[in-house]
């Protein structure tokens, strides 16, 4: 539980907090959303040198919007027009905007192009289409190629121009005939949660080796070396995974860092490296406050119904929930543990947030769902219920 907010800390805060604003609703710890932020920029400082921390944006909007990482200097990572549009609406230069992803209509290519963004550009048919958008319209777009290829235990992620095909090299070749676009930037993602570093390692040797091999001058050209998102944040194990050895993000800056480094220059002429996570800066720091409607005893079972919802807190279908119990004046629970099933307050059956030994609790006590900051928000319809908003304290 060292990872997550420290309830008793902020009591006071977080009772004012859940009287007015009322439950379910996300709580994030500032200071702890902060220190993430901070310990990944110091990591890539000491390990590498020029950095730049792009939030992935998808993680949590509510998290974009409340510009914690903003106001650190996280640039935005955005991976459609949507989220393109909100990056600039919260004042993101087109310069400090990533954008990502499969799907780039025209008109995203066209504004992203026109604001200097880095596009970094996933498929062939993508880069076509931006070669002709570029030469009708006048431009000299900002790219980054994204490369993939067939990682161990991971397999060849779907997206990004293959490094193994030959998919990798005619991209280069299409760019070397439309001198419009600055390729500046070489991307690469490995899946969330990758927990072995040397996963990292792999991928960022690939990605050097390519450069060194394929694109003449790249010391000078290659200004961005993006290796992505998906490092491990400290929620539980994943229920698919039988192996689990989440390392601290030092750990993964380090490796990456040192692989780069047999094809980069990581002084201040080299490329700057870019990082993109959401899980890592968002997951610990963000809770989900429910509360107890009623309880009653089932087959020897206390069975809890609070006015959360799986629908909230979709992740638990990924990984198992950590609920603590509290009282309505936010003192923690933990006698009489007894087995319980906690329901959400949808009318699907299926509804079900946890099953285990719990605390004994009535209507009115406080639910904390914590490590609840990735993706479950974002992934949060306004099924039955509007989707939680979020208060930071
Ligand atoms: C291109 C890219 N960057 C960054 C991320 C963020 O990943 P994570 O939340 O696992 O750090 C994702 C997530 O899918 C992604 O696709």
């Amino acid at each position: 539980m060292q990872y997550y907010p420290q309830i008793d800390q902020h009591r006071a805060a977080v009772s004012r907090i859940l009287r007015d604003g009322g439950t379910p609703l996300f709580l994030g710890d500032r200071s702890i959303l902060e220190n993430r932020y901070h310990e990944l920029q110091a990591s890539m400082q000491r390990h590498w040198g020029r950095s730049i921390v792009g939030y992935s944006f998808k993680t949590n909007y509510l998290a974009a919007e409340s510009g914690v990482f903003q106001a650190l200097g996280a640039w935005a990572e955005v991976v459609s027009g949507r989220e393109y549009e909100l990056a600039k609406r919260l004042g993101y230069p087109g310069s400090q905007i990533i954008l990502n992803g499969p799907h780039k209509p025209d008109s995203l290519l066209h504004t992203a192009s026109r604001d200097g963004a880095l596009i970094n550009v996933n498929d062939q048919n993508e880069l076509e289409r931006l070669i002709g958008i570029a030469r009708v319209e006048d431009l000299t777009p900002r790219v980054g190629l994204r490369v993939s290829s067939n990682l161990p235990r991971l397999g060849h992620s779907r997206f990004g121009f293959s490094l193994e095909n030959g998919e990798a090299i005619t991209a280069l070749r299409t760019l070397a005939d439309a001198p419009a676009l600055q390729l500046q930037g070489l991307h690469t993602h490995a899946y969330g949660d990758t927990d072995d570093p040397e996963i990292y390692r792999v991928a960022a040797d690939r990605m050097g080796r390519f450069a060194q091999q394929h694109i003449p001058g790249y010391e000078q050209k290659i200004r961005f070396v993006d290796v992505g998102g998906g490092y491990p944040a400290h929620s539980p194990k994943p229920k698919s995974r039988t192996e689990w050895a989440p390392r601290e993000i030092d750990a993964y800056v380090a490796t990456v860092a040192d692989a780069l480094r047999s094809y980069f220059d990581s002084s201040d002429k080299g490329p700057c490296l870019v990082m993109e996570p959401g899980r890592y800066l968002t997951c610990d720091g963000i809770l989900l406050a429910t509360q107890v409607l009623h309880t009653l005893e089932r087959d020897g079972r206390q069975v809890i119904n609070c006015d959360g919802s799986i629908s909230m807190i979709p992740l638990t279908h990924y990984c198992p929930q950590i609920i603590k119990a509290y009282s309505p004046t936010i003192e923690p629970k933990t006698k009489d543990e007894v087995p319980t099933t906690i329901y959400g307050s949808t009318c699907r059956e299926n509804d079900l947030l946890y099953q285990g030994d719990f605390p004994r609790v009535a209507r009115g006590d406080y639910l904390l769902h914590f490590a609840a900051g990735a993706y479950n928000s974002s992934l949060s319809p306004d099924f039955i219920f509007a989707s939680p908003r979020m208060e930071l304290f």
